[in-house]
């Protein structure tokens, strides 16, 4: 592939263009089942594993979301095992679904069975769910024809295939709430265009199914013999992973505490409420995030001087925000720990990662997370690529400040962080 090298004026570092995609449609097999914040693009994750992954034979990736890098590891040749890790139910769900192949005639045929199970049920007496918000969240015509959905795939008697339906379900639910479109907080749309929103339950989801099915065959035509780990686990923690087994990681994590960036556990919470996740739990995603408990004090143990440089910086302005900030890196480095403790001498690590600001200062995780991983292992920093963020992924300007209606530019590019870990 040729790369076109131009100089980004804040940056002073050259971005690589070569890795910007920008015609290429993500969307091939499974990967269009759910949209996830934060998702990375697959051809961002098929180049790395392809520059990066020769004679390797284990993947991780430890913030794994809807899955893109699992999915990758199934289609690539040379891959054996992959691991993902998630704490959120409905990227498990997802990621799960993405990766088990269903034989596309017999998925059809329960298809056809579930349309004729949705058409013999009237909204007429239909129990609908009681879970809170749900009449702020959706109209009432909609809470009726989703629980006839909802009834019918759980009469579905196969796990996969009723996963399968679920998955096109909660993309639906995303949909046809009055949630403002394009965004992954929760909004509720403007009065005026709230009168105008019927949508169309059925087709949506009928739509989405149909299009799952589809992507679901182009998966299995192209599926390699790579066996899937789906891990309901936390990165922080110890996990089920062996030790010393892994030896390439692909990932992106989160960009920051959920609270100020990207809100996995709101975008999530409608679906999973539809799907009748535990409500407590749903609504506990966010502080199980990465820096989702702001730390109590300051303190400067992290051996990262670009992170103490920051986290002083921003105390000076704002100390409540420095305490979240410095949380979000402690919980970095616990996942850091975790990481090199299941990575194999030899192994490479891929960390595609944004830098974000607060209160005007711009957070340099790239460099961060190298001198994390050099404070808990032998790791030598190979290079850092430097891509353009595609557009409306995530916003492209945000408030900084946290004062109403003070707007700043937030993340631009996108950093890939390439370390490699040596012998002691
Ligand atoms: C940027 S997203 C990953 C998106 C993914 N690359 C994709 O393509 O969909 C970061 C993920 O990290 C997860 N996460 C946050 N804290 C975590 C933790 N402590 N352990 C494991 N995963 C965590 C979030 O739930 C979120 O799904």
């Amino acid at each position: 592939m040729q790369s076109k090298l131009i100089m980004a004026p804040a940056l002073s570092q050259t971005i690589d263009t070569s890795w910007d995609f920008k015609s290429n449609s993500g969307k091939y097999c499974t990967h269009g089942f759910h949209t996830y914040p934060a998702m990375m693009i697959p051809q961002v994750a098929r180049r790395l594993m392809n520059e990066f992954g020769a004679e390797k034979k284990t993947v991780l990736d430890p913030f794994m979301g809807s899955g893109t890098v699992l999915v990758e590891s199934c289609l690539l040749d040379g891959f054996e095992r992959v691991h993902g890790v998630d704490i959120n139910p409905l990227a498990l769900l997802i990621a799960k679904v993405k990766t088990t192949p269903i034989d596309t005639n017999y998925l059809e045929l329960e298809f056809s069975k579930l349309k004729k199970e949705i058409s013999k049920k009237s909204d007429a007496n239909i129990e609908v769910p009681d879970f809170s918000n749900i009449k702020f969240w959706f109209k009432p015509r909609v809470i009726k024809e989703l629980a006839i959905i909802k009834k019918s795939i759980n009469a579905v008697d196969d796990r996969s295939v009723k996963d399968f339906f679920k998955v096109a379900f909660a993309e639906t639910v995303r949909n046809v709430s009055d949630t403002r479109k394009g965004e992954y907080k929760l909004y509720k749309m403007a009065p005026s265009q709230l009168e105008r929103f019927e949508p169309d339950v059925l087709r949506e989801f009928y739509e989405k199914a149909r299009e799952n099915i589809c992507g679901m065959k182009e998966f299995i035509e192209q599926k390699n013999k790579c066996k899937v780990f789906v891990l309901d686990e936390d990165t922080r923690h110890r996990t089920s992973i062996p030790d010393r087994s892994v030896d390439l990681v692909v990932t992106s994590p989160p960009y920051g505490d959920s609270k100020t960036t990207v809100a996995y556990g709101q975008f999530s919470r409608l679906a999973l409420q539809w799907l009748d996740y535990n409500e407590k739990k749903v609504k506990k995603i966010d502080q199980t995030s990465l820096g989702g408990i702001p730390a109590e004090k300051i303190d400067y143990s992290l051996e990262s001087l670009t992170l103490a440089q920051i986290v002083d910086k921003i105390a000076k302005i704002d100390e409540r925000r420095a305490k979240e900030v410095l949380s979000f890196y402690k919980d970095f480095y616990s996942c850091a720990k975790e990481i090199d403790r299941v990575m194999k001498v030899g192994g490479t690590l891929c960390f595609v990662v944004g830098n974000r600001t607060v209160k005007q200062v711009q957070i340099p995780t790239d460099k961060i997370i190298v001198e994390l991983f050099k404070s808990v292992g032998t790791y030598e920093h190979e290079k850092t690529i430097i891509r353009n963020i595609p557009s409306k992924r995530l916003p492209k300007s945000n408030s900084p400040t946290n004062v109403k209606g003070e707007v700043g530019s937030t993340m631009n590019h996108e950093f890939i962080v390439i370390l490699k870990k040596r012998a002691k």
